[in-house]
């Protein structure tokens, strides 16, 4: 039996849609962007160069933790926990599935690819071309509902980030200095994290599942400070986007030598 606007029951009417405005917008901006970011990402993770300027110890997010034999040189601050990975098959990638599963099973790019990339629907009052809908019960949908699990995975990139990040207070005579690639850095950690605890899972994890909050202070203090960043979740998911592309590009132009780091302190 044909569902979604095709189902009986439903008025049969003949027009694509009613909606005259440019509703189409949105989700071709949207859907622009993602196909973006994802050959973008593509291309920098099969590289496999230029994600580390040795001289300020800036490693780009894309490419960490660098922590096998096949990392240039310094690159692997956290130490060599792995041989050579082959080129066909950089740890980057390893990483990138876990930080891509994290966005990709996210409720806001899940909307987003929902609209941008499936047109299921695109938009209010706008039909799908799909004949049948199946909710997300069967698979591949189905692994949708993993998103709290790549929440953890998350929460682990980020703290190694944020090492990356310390480590990226490095000057010219190897002690204590800050670049422009520095702040950008230090920008795009904000930006992640600010997305991360902005997570519905992470709200339901720190105050869900409780009968009362009186008899939970603290989870009751993680849960209003998560609900306060809660709102702004789409506009961190996309913020977050760009900050990740832009301080990659940073520092592949650094690296490649295309022009030099603005010095701040040494
Ligand atoms: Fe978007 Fe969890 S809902 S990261």
């Amino acid at each position: 039996m044909a569902t979604g606007v095709s189902s009986p029951g439903r008025a049969q009417i003949g027009l694509k849609t009613a909606r005259s405005d440019r509703w189409w917008l949105a989700p071709l901006r949207i859907g622009v962007i993602l196909l973006f970011f994802i050959v973008y990402a593509t291309i920098r993770i099969f590289m496999n160069k230029w994600y580390w300027v040795g001289e300020f110890h800036y490693l780009t997010p894309l490419y960490s933790p660098c922590v096998t034999s096949s990392c240039v040189e310094g690159s692997s601050h956290l130490g060599t926990w792995f041989g050579n990975f082959p080129r066909f098959l950089p740890f980057s990638l390893i990483t990138f599935v876990i930080l891509a599963g994290f966005r990709g099973t996210c409720y806001y790019y899940r909307k987003a690819g929902y609209r941008s990339l499936f047109f299921a629907p695109a938009a209010c009052a706008v039909p799908e071309p799909h004949k049948n809908y199946t909710g997300e019960r069967k698979f591949p949908l189905v692994a949708l509902n993993l998103h709290r699990y790549f929440f953890y995975g998350a929460l682990i990139f980020g703290l190694l980030n944020v090492y990356d990040g310390l480590q990226a207070f490095h000057g010219k005579d190897g002690g204590f200095g800050i670049g422009l690639g520095t702040v950008i850095i230090w920008i795009n950690l904000v930006a992640l994290w600010l997305y991360t605890l902005s997570c519905h899972a992470c709200r339901h994890i720190v105050g869900g599942r409780l009968k009362n909050f009186s008899k939970h202070p603290m989870r009751y203090r993680y849960w209003t400070f998560v609900s306060k960043l809660n709102p702004k979740h789409g506009t961190f998911a996309m913020t977050s986007l760009f900050t990740v592309i832009l301080t990659d590009f940073y520092i592949m132009a650094l690296s490649a030598g295309w022009f030099s780091d603005l010095r701040i302190i040494n």
